[in-house]
């Protein structure tokens, strides 16, 4: 079977709200925030769905035994949120996982060259490559940051099988990338937007989540 990458756009009522409340240039920072944590909250509780590992069990209820399945516990879950929007969806991320392990990543884009540079990283030198890794960031623009983030990963032996985004919103340029290097990769957005404008902002996009997220 040929791999390739799978977008998933959860038609749920919830999502469709919230990114519309992120999507309005007169909603507030404030309020902008919860609409993050909101989004990573239901974006993750999807993403989990055909993602964690889970192991059959018996367990004793207050009348009989009987079978059930739980989280793998021998499994790692790690979520690497993008600084510094991707700080926004993490909240929410880690009330649906909350015994993952949190690594951060800081990456801003050069305004000009629109390239990634790294300002921080928190992943350990090697990761158990059964970990299952889920990257927050708002925003997949020109891709640069999440190809960036996805070669740190692979170089401590993740798989990209293993991986799942959580974004927000998700542009073509970056999902062509994605799809070229990382078939098998799977995302969760609230929505796909086309086009990007000259200054690599998504159109019609939400802004700069990290500006409306923290008020700058
Ligand atoms: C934004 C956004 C993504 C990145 C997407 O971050 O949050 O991380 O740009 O663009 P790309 O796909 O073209 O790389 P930004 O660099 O503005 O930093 P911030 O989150 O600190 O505001």
């Amino acid at each position: 079977m040929t791999l390739q990458l799978r977008i998933y756009v959860p038609p749920h009522p919830l999502i469709q709200h919230w990114l519309a409340v992120a999507r309005d240039a007169d909603t507030p920072s404030v309020l902008f925030r919860s609409a993050m944590t909101e989004l990573g909250r239901w974006l993750t509780y999807e993403a989990a769905r055909d993602w964690l590992s889970t192991q059959e069990a018996i367990v004793q209820t207050p009348l009989d035994s009987c079978p059930a399945t739980i989280i793998n516990p021998t499994v790692p879950i790690a979520v690497v949120p993008i600084l510094r929007a991707g700080l926004g969806l993490l909240e929410g991320a880690q009330t649906v996982l909350p015994l993952a392990s949190i690594y951060h990543l800081g990456l801003v884009r050069n305004e000009e060259t629109l390239e990634p540079q790294c300002y921080l990283n928190k992943l350990p030198e090697k990761l158990d490559p059964q970990t299952r890794v889920l990257i927050t960031d708002p925003m997949l623009a020109t891709g640069g940051s999440i190809m960036t983030a996805m070669a740190e990963l692979t170089q401590r032996g993740i798989e990209p099988t293993m991986t799942r985004i959580v974004c927000v919103v998700a542009a073509a340029p970056a999902l062509q990338k994605l799809s070229q290097a990382y078939p098998g990769l799977i995302i969760y957005s609230a929505g796909i937007d086309k086009n990007l404008n000259s200054q690599g902002f998504i159109v019609p996009g939400l802004g700069d989540a990290g500006d409306r997220m923290f008020g700058t």
